[in-house]
């Protein structure tokens, strides 16, 4: 139930039916309520509060500095503004990795103190048991496979994951571990098109790309990104749906120009 007492439209439920029946899930990131309001009004299946937050919002040149407790800010603001859709809640770099124990309390706190109706995780085999323990304990998970940006110093760098056969089967064995485990989706980042394509028709549960091509089950973008309002870098996989950055720096201007010449605030503005 929501706060309002009505059963909330979008459920884990609801998302694996979409798999089933062949139907495009959509997901976008949020970190803050007056958007998340507009994406629950106009019938997105999901908002990701990713810790992407630390690029877009936090001025942070990588995802590893965010904290629980940004990540428990920034959920409970999305929440706030999420009556109808599903709100998967990101666990930062180091909240779930430790141990199964650290893991199941901090996914305890994103649902309980921030009204997250779900977390995700990044990696495979090596937070199985993590994972096994969250969806146990009633906790819904999504994984999160191929380019994993709390891993990117050990990578090396943002670039595309799975293009040898080994790193491949890799990430197809991870896929299906994590399913095993009772994720109910899976986030598919900069991996080649066919092997997201080969990944979604082995699995049960949806799989969710972001520069994975078109045969993933879902499709995820940074609503900033997406928006055209962070200009210090743009993933090639990214489609520009508006130019924020220019409209807003324009009504800046303005602004400051009208305050400059008084002709703001005018007449209608003040009694
Ligand atoms: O943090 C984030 O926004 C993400 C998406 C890019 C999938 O993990």
């Amino acid at each position: 139930m929501s706060k309002e007492g009505k059963a909330r439209a979008v459920t884990k439920m609801t998302i694996l039916d979409k798999k089933k029946h062949g139907e495009k899930i959509t997901m976008l990131t949020a970190y803050d309520y007056s958007t998340a309001a507009m994406m629950d009004e106009v019938g997105v299946d999901m908002i990701l509060v990713g810790d992407s937050l630390g690029n877009v919002v936090l001025g942070y040149d990588n995802t590893i500095p965010v904290t629980m407790e940004d990540m428990i800010h920034h959920t409970s603001a999305v929440t706030r503004g999420a009556k109808r859709l599903m709100v998967i809640a990101d666990m930062p770099f180091m909240s779930y990795q430790a141990s199964v124990e650290s893991a199941l309390e901090n996914a305890g706190r994103l649902m309980k103190e921030a009204g997250a109706h779900g977390v995700k995780v990044e990696g495979g085999r090596e937070i199985v048991e993590a994972v096994q323990r969250m969806t146990a304990s009633g906790i819904p998970v999504v994984g999160h496979l191929g380019l994993t940006p709390q891993s990117i110093h050990q990578m090396g760098g943002f670039r595309m994951q799975g293009k040898t056969e080994e790193a491949a089967l890799r990430i197809k064995e991870d896929a299906f571990l994590l399913q095993e485990a009772g994720a109910f989706a899976i986030v598919l980042e900069a991996v080649p098109a066919a092997l997201a394509g080969e990944i979604t028709e082995s699995l049960a549960i949806p799989t969710i790309g972001i520069g994975a091509g078109p045969q993933c089950d879902g499709q995820v973008l940074v609503v900033n990104d997406l928006l055209g309002m962070y200009e210090k870098f743009t993933p090639k996989f990214v489609k520009k749906y508006a130019d924020l950055a220019g409209t807003m720096k324009k009504a800046f201007r303005e602004y400051c120009d009208e305050v400059k010449d008084g002709t703001f605030p005018g007449p209608e503005h003040y009694s």
